[in-house]
């Protein structure tokens, strides 16, 4: 049987990808950001899944307003990384795992979750980005990706009850796949940013780490959150936080915080990270 064995929330700001891709990591600017991942990547590698389910936006490389799906799965065996207008990002190829992605297709379509399938999905910094951060400089990527893509760009993205029950289903169909394989998943995006605007380069700290609290000890609280809080306190693109439910309605009702890193500025946003596990501390993780 296959099992959801922990959840990771990231911010994914490309100029984060960008630092990486350009050796400026021990730049002043950014040496504190990243020696908060150290951690996280000693964690990712020990922890070793086979599969992570990554759950991200895409920002108009894959997807445009031309067609806008709610929640797309990706199905496919390989996702290139997407030229996002400075051409791709050399890093690896991400390679899908298409039989765990079919049986999540049938479980949550005949469980009512109305997921568009995707073959051929370009993934941008929403999904490399998170990516680089929990496993540095790798070639290939240590795991199979399932990419869980949402829209979180063009009103009315989903709303936070309606991640958080798509997560509950994906710990369902997870645990009904019939291969031993741990998997981790991801929620990305955030933390608090607005990027055009008057509001422009809005970070609200106190926020971000409100949230990070909740989305471990009650996130049923976050459930009921309206996107206008997001937008008014978080930012216009804080909105993306709603994709962290997903993660933790996936990991049932108790977490245990693992780690933690919250960091400002990352360009023009807060760059947080959680790291936590399925049940209470010292409890069984079942
Ligand atoms: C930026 C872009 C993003 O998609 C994001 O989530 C955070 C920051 C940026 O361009 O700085
Ligand atoms: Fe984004």
């Amino acid at each position: 049987m296959a099992e959801i064995v922990a959840g990771v929330g990231t911010s994914h700001v490309p100029a984060i990808g960008a630092a990486m891709d350009n050796g400026k990591t021990d730049e002043p600017y950014w040496r504190r950001l990243f020696a908060g991942y150290e951690k996280a990547r000693q964690w990712m590698a020990e922890t070793a899944p086979d599969v992570a389910i990554v759950v991200y936006n895409d920002h108009a490389s894959a997807f445009s307003l031309e067609l806008i799906p709610t929640f797309a799965l990706g199905v496919a065996s390989a996702f290139s990384p997407a030229d996002e207008g400075y051409g791709p990002r050399k890093v690896p190829v991400v390679e899908g795992h298409p039989e765990l992605a079919w049986h999540l297709a049938e479980r949550l379509i005949l469980s009512e979750f109305d997921m568009t399938l995707v073959n051929q999905m370009p993934v941008d910094h929403g999904l490399t980005v998170p990516l680089s951060i929990l496993c540095g400089e790798v070639d290939p990527w240590p795991f199979k990706v399932v990419p869980l893509c949402v829209n979180v760009v063009q009103y009315p993205p989903p709303t936070g009850n309606r991640c958080w029950n798509l997560g509950k289903a994906i710990r369902a169909a997870v645990e009904s796949f019939d291969e031993d394989l741990r998997v981790v998943i991801f929620g990305t995006g955030g933390m608090s940013h607005q990027l055009q605007g008057e509001r422009a380069g809005l970070v609200n700290a106190k926020f971000d780490a409100e949230f990070l609290d909740q989305l471990t000890q009650d996130p049923e609280a976050l459930t009921r959150r309206p996107h206008v809080e997001y937008m008014r306190e978080a930012g216009s693109e804080g909105i993306e936080l709603v994709m962290w439910l997903i993660m933790r309605g996936a990991l049932g009702d108790n977490a245990t915080e693992v780690y933690r890193h919250y960091h400002v500025p990352a360009s023009n946003a807060a760059a947080g990270l959680i790291i936590l596990q399925s049940g209470p501390r010292g409890g069984d993780a079942a």
